[in-house]
């Protein structure tokens, strides 16, 4: 079935739009833009779940006019990263839009994003993308400039108000601010708290790779965090990530990395000196890389 249609004949839904082209986008914004309206935009790469539900309700208590954007990016995913089995359900991701009161899903295809000739990178310095996942032995900085390029042709295409992000992606908050400061992006950043599950696990779309066994030690992530959040204060972020290294390690876990840095720089910090302090972890877990993070204010 046509996913308009699905969408028309189901009261469940709403009046979501569902659009694919940008032209019809455009087309569906300027009347709203000429009357003044606030747009909101929330950039998803689908199979959603609480944590981007969180940003779509806020966007919605806050905007005039939602703006999902649903799009696996691929030129954010490296060559040998899970782009192909990154899971996706469309009719799922509307239906959950729909009822978080989102206006229009903008969908576009690989191919409108990235045309024939496409040749234009937004790359974001200042040791911002090649630390933490950005290191070269990581995911590299190639992952945010995939990002930074396609958060910036979503934020010139919706052109909205205020732009929603979570803070369970710390680098890539850090990393989005920045552009958007450097490059005088008329938008606001907006960031909500990271969405966890009862025990902890803060939600992704990849926790769908986890076994039963592999989410049972992927809560060691999570609890790593919140032991260093509690020794930080007392003493210091050495023994913070000592303790939460220890964590990890009682649940056979080997951290990518694990690291204290500056929220805003991402400049490694040793002792606090009154800034908002990020410890941030990334590790795989069976067929998951996860990452997870806590700020810490000393
Ligand atoms: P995606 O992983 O789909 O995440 C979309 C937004 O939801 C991001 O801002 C992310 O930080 C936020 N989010 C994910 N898990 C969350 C959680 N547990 N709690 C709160 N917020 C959470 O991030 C991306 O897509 C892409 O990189 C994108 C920005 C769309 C560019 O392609």
């Amino acid at each position: 079935m046509d996913l308009v249609e699905l969408v028309d004949s189901s009261h469940a839904t709403g009046d979501v739009k569902f659009l694919r082209a940008k032209d019809e986008l455009r087309a569906a914004l300027a009347p709203m833009r000429r009357e003044g309206s606030s747009i909101g935009l929330v950039p998803t790469m689908g199979y959603l779940h609480d944590g981007h539900l969180s940003l779509l309700r806020a966007a919605r208590a806050e905007c005039d006019l939602v703006v999902m954007s649903l799009f696996v990016n691929p030129t954010q995913f490296g060559p040998g990263e899970d782009l192909d089995r990154y899971p996706r359900d469309e009719e799922r991701d509307l239906r959950l839009a729909a009822e978080a009161g989102v206006d229009i899903v903008y969908a576009p295809p690989v191919e409108d994003v990235y045309p024939e000739g496409f040749a234009t990178q937004v790359e974001v310095g200042g040791g911002l993308t090649d630390v933490l996942d950005g290191d070269p032995a990581r995911r590299g900085p190639g992952h945010f400039r995939g990002v930074t390029t396609v958060v910036a042709k979503l934020l010139n295409t919706v052109g909205p108000k205020v732009a929603y992000f979570g803070q369970k992606d710390a680098q890539q908050v850090a990393v989005i601010r920045r552009m958007v400061r450097d490059l005088d992006i008329p938008v606001r950043i907006e960031v909500l708290a990271t969405v966890r599950e009862a025990d902890g696990l803060a939600m992704s779309s990849r926790n769908a790779y986890l076994d039963p066994g592999e989410r049972e030690r992927a809560t060691a992530l999570s609890r790593a965090l919140r032991a260093a959040e509690a020794t930080a204060g007392s003493e210091g972020l050495a023994a913070a990530l000592a303790t939460a290294r220890a964590e990890l390690r009682a649940a056979g876990i080997e951290p990518e990395y694990l690291e204290a840095r500056d929220a805003e720089n991402l400049n490694p910090v040793a002792e606090s000196n009154g800034r908002p302090v990020l410890i941030a972890v990334a590790a795989q877990v069976g067929g998951a890389r996860l990452i997870d993070n806590v700020l810490i204010q000393l």
